[in-house]
């Protein structure tokens, strides 16, 4: 298949497919039945995915994955607990943020960019501070793209008796996260991300008793994940006006992530992406920032181009005339650039992308010819 669209290697929104595409072109009445099918269809496929269907309730929420963000940690918090913000990037320091502005008690603890957190941090700051209710981690920071040990973390949470809620935006559908062994209160994904759907709306997973003990404890009408999830049980219907055509787009995507072999296959799929651009990108000397161990298969920062001749907004404009859209970096301290591996391509595609690459920094004078060694690129992207 080609597209005269350019393919999105950035992580969400990100390059859907054409079925996915197409499952919008349907207006749904949100009263209606077979909507309201759809969305019970969507959430207990989500659940399986997690294996969460006996512990936990997927409660959808309308909007991008902050939102989502915030509902859960407004309605799982109750107004007199705090929070231990684990950070090492920029997704972390937005869930103290929300913890702020919500009015909730927290304190963080922050970790070089390059620096997974520990289960070691975890258990002493869990000693120190008892006062401590909850605990709050990024899975995969997509600022970097670099992992946090979910499972070690949880299992320390739970040791200690203390709740955890999870932010897996960026990783919930690709990264093995098994709720029957991994205990946690709430996990956070959007449409948008690895599952392949459009941006549009976030879930929570909120293990069923925290979500019963939850009732109050809001902030917000909008917001309130426990109200969202009783309306929903009682009516059947989203509580307020759903985005129906992400929910089609997202059962649509489902379909076709069953289909390519779940979890698993994704897993791969991410996994062979992420080494084809690693291994294109080290061949025309460009390093990654994270080492091989903490870097997720999601995606990946390069330190930019030692050249003056390099900016990255002219970079970006001559990729993207190639057929690609690349991402900015976000770390204060180096300069940097993200490509990612997520969305509907494959090893081919990141293959061409390397390429468009290579022959973006030669058309700079940043690479030499001789180093890039890269056939050229006829401009169509190559996508599944
Ligand atoms: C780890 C993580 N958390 C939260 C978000 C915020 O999502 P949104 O921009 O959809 O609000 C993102 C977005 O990429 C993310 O990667």
């Amino acid at each position: 298949m080609t597209t005269a669209e350019p393919i999105l290697l950035t992580p969400g929104p990100l390059t859907t497919s054409n079925r996915t595409r197409q499952a919008m072109m349907v207006d749904w009445g949100s009263w209606d039945d077979r909507f309201n099918a759809l969305t019970a269809s969507v959430c207990s496929q989500l659940l399986a995915i997690l294996h969460g269907t006996d512990s936990h309730h997927c409660v959808p929420l309308q909007g991008s994955g902050t939102f989502a963000v915030e509902a859960a940690i407004g309605t799982l918090v109750p107004r007199n607990g705090k929070v231990l913000v684990l950070i090492n990037g920029a997704y972390g320091k937005r869930l103290a943020k929300i913890c702020e502005v919500l009015g909730r008690d927290f304190s963080t603890f922050e970790t070089a960019e390059d620096q997974p957190t520990t289960a070691a941090d975890v258990d002493r700051l869990l000693r120190a501070d008892t006062a401590i209710t909850h605990v709050a981690l990024i899975h995969c920071e997509t600022s970097t793209g670099i992992l946090n040990p979910l499972p070690e973390i949880a299992q320390v949470v739970k040791d200690h008796g203390k709740r955890l809620i999870i932010d897996a935006m960026s990783s919930f559908g690709a990264l093995p996260i098994d709720a029957r062994e991994v205990p946690f209160d709430a996990l956070i994904a959007a449409s948008g991300k690895c599952l392949e759907g459009v941006p549009g709306m976030g879930f929570v997973f909120a293990e069923k008793q925290a979500l019963a003990a939850a009732q109050g404890n809001c902030h917000s009408l909008a917001m309130d994940l426990f109200d969202q999830h009783s309306y929903m049980v009682k009516t059947g219907q989203w509580r307020f006006t759903p985005p129906t055509h992400v929910v089609a787009a997202l059962h649509e995507a489902l379909l076709q992530y069953a289909e390519e072999g779940g979890l698993p296959a994704r897993h791969q799929r991410y996994a062979d992406n992420c080494q084809a651009l690693l291994d294109g990108m080290a061949a025309l000397g460009l390093r990654s920032f994270l080492p091989a161990e903490i870097q997720a298969p999601i995606i990946v920062t390069f330190h930019a181009p030692q050249d003056a001749r390099y900016q990255f907004k002219d970079f970006y404009e001559r990729v993207k005339a190639k057929g690609f859209i690349l991402y900015p970096g976000k770390l204060t301290q180096v300069e940097t650039f993200r490509v990612g591996c997520i969305g509907h391509v494959d090893a081919t595609g990141m293959q061409a992308a390397v390429t468009a690459i290579a022959q973006t920094l030669q058309d700079m004078h940043v690479l030499e010819p001789a180093g890039a060694g890269l056939s050229a690129i006829t401009g169509d992207a190559v996508l599944l």
